[in-house]
């Protein structure tokens, strides 16, 4: 078995009520890592704690913060510290912008998906560095897209930003200078949650689908013929985030059964 020794260590995941991010804070829980959950939305936090402790993971807490805030993030890092006593995990996910075509995002969407999409992850990845010096084995991880390898139609907002991200975080990772911080991010293809329900699955029920329909032909899309469960991404941050993944820094890893075309 393998021991990711991540006992002790604290972990604050953005973007973690349901989905992907919750998926990931269940993983860190049950590796042993305190937990913070935060998201926008307070009301979402009871059922969320619910599936954590219903995982085993006992010691979660949750905080409500929406990402594009300042305010919010300097509260989230402050009371993730009071809390448990130390940051050395910091999980930057949220939702994503709206999909579309180019000409129909004026300034304001590009604004918007530039606060949620981009400013947030430097903010709150600026705000935690002082914590993850200290922790000695301080890790970030950025949820991006597959996107980033793959032309993706209809997501200019989302990959024009994430692609921000994996620049950020390739120069971040290279200024780590010998504090044992990581830096890298998890690129999700289809993976089953409300963000592809309110999306690719929409549109394939728009056009005339039934759900089962609409699933089985994303599915038929991926190479594993299949869509991802958030835990398979879950896992991977888990493995980042712990003292085992001390040598991968500044890498972009795909959870994406294959879905991207991109050969690098
Ligand atoms: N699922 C996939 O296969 C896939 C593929 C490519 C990229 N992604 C990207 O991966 C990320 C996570 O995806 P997901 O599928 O887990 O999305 P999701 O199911 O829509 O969940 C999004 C989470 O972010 C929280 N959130 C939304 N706006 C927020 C804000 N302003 N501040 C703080 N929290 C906020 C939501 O909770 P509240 O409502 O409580 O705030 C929720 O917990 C997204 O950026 C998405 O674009 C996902």
């Amino acid at each position: 078995m393998m021991d990711l020794k991540l006992s002790g260590k604290t972990a604050l995941v953005l973007g973690a009520s349901r989905g992907l991010g919750l998926a990931s804070a269940i993983e860190l829980g049950r590796e042993g890592a305190n937990v913070m959950i935060a998201s926008s939305n307070g009301g979402h936090h009871a059922h969320a704690l619910a599936q954590l402790r219903e995982a085993g993971v006992t010691n979660a807490h949750a905080i409500t913060v929406d990402v594009r805030r300042p305010d919010d993030a300097s509260h989230a890092l402050a009371d993730t510290v009071a809390q448990f006593g130390s940051l050395d995990i910091l999980v930057n996910n949220a939702g994503g912008p709206p999909f579309g075509s180019f000409d129909t995002f004026d300034d304001a969407a590009w604004q918007e998906a530039f606060e949620l999409s981009f400013l947030s992850i430097a903010r709150f990845t600026r705000l935690a560095l002082p914590h993850l010096r200290r922790s000695g084995e301080g890790r970030v991880i950025n949820i991006v897209s597959f996107s980033v390898r793959h032309a993706m139609q209809g997501s200019i907002l989302s990959t024009s930003m994430r692609l921000g991200v994996v620049g950020l975080a390739k120069l971040l990772s290279r200024e780590a200078n010998g504090n044992g911080i990581t830096v890298n991010n998890v690129a999700p293809g289809l993976i089953l949650t409300d963000r592809i329900r309110e999306s690719s699955l929409k549109q394939k029920l728009a056009d005339g689908r039934s759900e089962q329909q609409g699933l089985a032909e994303l599915a038929a899309e991926v190479p594993l013929r299949r869509l991802g469960r958030p835990e398979e991404l879950g896992a991977l941050v888990a493995f980042l985030a712990s003292p085992r993944a001390s040598y991968i820094n500044g890498a972009t890893i795909q959870v994406d059964g294959g879905l991207g075309t991109g050969i690098l």
